[in-house]
Formats: structure tokens, sequence, C-alpha cells
């Protein structure tokens, strides 16, 4: 554990990505990084997510190495699923690995599951951890944002503004595809920025003939063409939805699949600034010696709540925010 000397706090923190990568990952990286080095403690990447772990994947930060990265996506250190981190055997090694390099505390970078990671690796090694939310799904409960959730959405708009001029130039109604295997946080969000007819969610059921009658009550109204924005959790195959609204309306249908774009690329100033917030807020967190704690934003505040409690909770899709897609779409 860290100790003190010549009055300075000494420690090593491992730092890890894990899970999807999402935009502004490397800014929290550089975070972290500079914001522990400016206190005197050392800083060991872990690459390849909680894998790396495993394998023993690690190497020392310095600030020079974090140059340069504040306004690119994707992660320095790598990312991974693994199945192998959810076994015993897997969190032991990762312990193991952990201590031969006398890790202090590990602050890992990432979404729901690899909070679930990080506690258990507490919980087997005993070293206190700390996450900073970072996910385009934006789906951890007791925040508001996540880092990259911002620069996914803006993304996806983008994407779909360009889609809406084929929309309306030919009277088609487009399903638009977006992230978010479980939750419909991202889809929501960007069906509401870009105007779109409809958000389909996971959180919401509605049937294809629901969604067929409402378009053609669009089409009553004289709007003859109309965006779906579906989370990709939601409803099954886009292009199977596709042909059963096409023989429901009569209407011309057409897909698109957004995937991995919303996971890379330029972070916006947002999930930078987020970063850069969270990052440091981390290493204060460690010095302090607060164990186990998510990073967030919260009530527009950089919030640490307990993991465990995070874990335990099921975050809510807002309900006005849905209604409003609807409301809006006259
Ligand atoms: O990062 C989360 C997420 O974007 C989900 O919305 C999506 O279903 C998933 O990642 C897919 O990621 P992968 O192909 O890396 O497993």
């Amino acid at each position: 554990m860290s100790h003190y000397a010549r009055g300075r706090i000494v420690m090593n923190i491992a730092v890890v990505t894990s899970g999807g990568d999402a935009p502004g990952m490397n800014a929290a990286i550089r975070a972290v990084v500079r914001a522990a080095s400016g206190q005197g403690l050392r800083v060991i990447g872990v690459e390849k997510g909680f894998l790396g772990l495993i394998e023993n994947l690690f190497r020392p930060l310095t600030p020079r190495d974090v140059s340069g990265i504040i306004n690119t996506g994707g992660s320095i250190l790598k990312s991974s699923r693994c199945d192998l981190f959810k076994t015993p055997e897997g969190l032991e090694k990762a312990s193991e690995n952990l201590k031969s390099w006398k890790v202090d505390w590990v602050i890992a970078l990432g979404g729901d599951g690899s909070m679930r990671g990080a506690l258990s690796l507490s919980k087997v090694s005993g070293i206190p951890v700390t996450v900073i939310a970072s996910s385009i799904d934006n789906d951890i409960a007791g925040i508001d944002e996540t880092i990259g959730f911002d620069s996914a959405v803006n993304t996806a708009v983008e994407a779909i503004d360009k889609i809406r001029d084929t929309a309306v130039t030919y009277d088609r109604v487009f399903i638009v595809e977006v992230m978010g295997r479980n939750r419909g946080f991202l889809a929501l969000e960007v069906a509401l920025a870009s105007g779109a007819e409809f958000a389909v969610i996971p959180e919401h059921r509605i049937s294809i003939e629901e969604i067929g009658k409402r378009i053609r009550q669009m089409g009553e109204i004289g709007k003859k063409s109309s965006i779906i924005v579906k989370a990709e959790g939601a409803m099954g195959d886009p292009f199977q939805m596709a042909s059963q609204l096409r023989r429901l309306t009569g209407y011309d249908l057409r897909v698109t699949v957004l995937g991995y774009i919303q996971r890379g690329g330029v972070p916006t100033a947002r999930s930078r600034n987020l970063a850069c917030l969270f990052g440091n807020h981390a290493v204060k967190l460690a010095i302090e010696g607060k164990k186990n704690r998510l990073v967030g934003l919260k009530d527009g505040k950089v919030v640490d709540l307990d993991i465990e409690e995070s874990c335990s909770s099921i975050k809510k899709i807002d309900e006005d925010k849905y209604e409003l897609v609807s409301i809006l779409a006259v």
C-alpha cells in the first residue's frame, strides 16, 4: 500500500482501458498520467484491457508517453473483451501480476461490464480500484454522463443529417441503427437531436404494426419521409423490420447501420474535458485512499460513487425525453 517518503506519497497506479473503446479514453489516460506524476506517483499502463492484467502486459507511462493523444480516438493501451477475467483463475492471475508490479491502486476506464470486472478484481486482490466511466452506451447507474457519449451522439447525428437529405429527396423512410446492445440511451439522445420521428429502444416495446400505423398517419399529415432511430438491441434485425414496414405501409424503406463509426473518431471538446476532469478526480481519490469508487458526471458535477451501489442498480431511461421525440414528430 502507499507510504510517505520525504513527505511525499509513494504509490504505483495501474491504468487500464477495458471493454468497448469510447472517444476521450486517451484524454483520460493522459489526465491520469499527468495528474499522478505531478504528485510524484508512478503510473503503469496495462495493455489490452483486463486480458493484459492476466497476460502481464504492463509498461510504465510517463507524461511524455501521453503527448499528442488528447485529440485521438481508441485507446493507446488497447482494449479487449475478456471472458477469462470472469473466472476465479483469471482474477487470481491478474491479482498475482498486479502484486508482482507492486501496484497499490488500479484505475480502470470502461462501462458497466468493466465496472463489474474491476469490482471483482478488487475483491480477489484486495487492491483498491477506481473506475472512470467511459462508454458510448452511457448506461452506468448513478451518473448522467460517461466519457465518449457526447462524441458518439455527435457522430450519429452528423450521419443522420446526411441521411435525411436523401430521405426527404425521395420521400423515403429510413431505419438508422445505432449502437446499444442492451440499453437505449444513445438511441434516444440521437433521436431527439436529429429530429427523428421514432426512437426504438429496448426499454420500450412497440409493435411493428404500431410503427406502421404511425408512419401512415404521418403521411396523412403531409410527412412523406421519416427517420426511425433504432438501438441495435431493440426489435431485432433492421432489414427484416424494413421489409415488414414496407408491406405494412407501402413506403419505400431503407436501412443504415451506423456501427463502429460511433465508437471511434476524434473526441468532442466535451468528451475531452470530461476526460480531463474524471482523470484528475480519479488520481485524487487514490491519494485520499477513497476505495472502489466510480467517477462520472451527475447534475453537471464530477462525482464519485460507491461502485457496488452502482452495480446493484439499473439506470432508468428519461421518460420525458422519450415522449418528447413523439411530441415533436408532428
Ligand atoms: O461499447 C459498447 C458497445 O458499443 C455496445 O453498444 C455494442 O453492442 C458493443 O459495444 C459491441 O462491441 P464489441 O463488438 O466490441 O463487442
